[in-house]
């Protein structure tokens, strides 16, 4: 299976991915490449570090979707490199056509909430200001609705009295880096 992680910035959902890759827990995954359409991207200096191509993909002048003639020049990439998953690893952009159909129920995405409570911006802000006594993280299919689709795998974290918020933030955070992983081990093995 022939998978491309797309990202906006940190990349510390793509580091995990890599490391379980070089752990051989990725199943039968392989990671072909890095597409961000952010060029400051930290997730960029993931290629030469694990050795994977990284790109620098123009989205459009849009900060939130692509234009429609760059979203088709990312499908056409995207195809040429004949990838069978895209997985959205903390990628800031809505998906639509021509990508959504060209990748029609190949796309993933992780959210750090429990969806669908907390679709949106900020899961992890919106979970706190809640007030809730847990949070946690989906990996879901990727469809027009934002946050919307199936969910493939999900993980509670606990909010403990202790807690602050970059204390849960963390959590949720080493929540996502095993979730997504193994989700992508599992698919890769259907
Ligand atoms: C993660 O919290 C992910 O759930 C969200 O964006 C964040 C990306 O972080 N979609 P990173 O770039 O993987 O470090």
């Amino acid at each position: 299976m022939r998978v491309a992680l797309l990202g906006s910035g940190r990349g510390s959902n793509a580091e995990a991915i890599l490391r379980a890759k070089e752990n051989g827990q990725l199943g039968r995954a392989d990671i072909v490449g890095i597409f961000c359409d952010n060029p400051e991207a930290a997730m960029l200096k993931l290629g030469p570090r694990f050795g994977i191509p990284a790109f620098y993909l123009d989205p459009g002048p849009f900060k939130t979707k692509f234009s429609p003639e760059q979203e088709g020049v990312w499908a056409n990439a995207l195809q040429s490199q004949k990838v069978d998953l895209l997985v959205l690893a903390g990628f800031m952009r809505v998906i639509k056509t021509p990508l959504l159909g060209a990748f029609k129920n190949k796309i993933i995405n992780i959210h750090p909430s429990l969806l669908p409570k907390f679709p949106g911006l900020d899961g992890i802000g919106q979970t706190w200001r809640a007030g809730v006594n847990e949070g946690g993280c989906t990996v879901h299919w990727v469809t027009a609705e934002v946050d919307g689709g199936h969910h493939l795998g999900q993980t509670k974290v606990s909010r403990e009295n202790s807690d602050t918020l970059e204390t849960f933030t963390a959590k949720i955070h080493a929540a996502e880096h095993v979730l997504l992983p193994r989700v992508i081990a599992e698919l890769s093995l259907l």
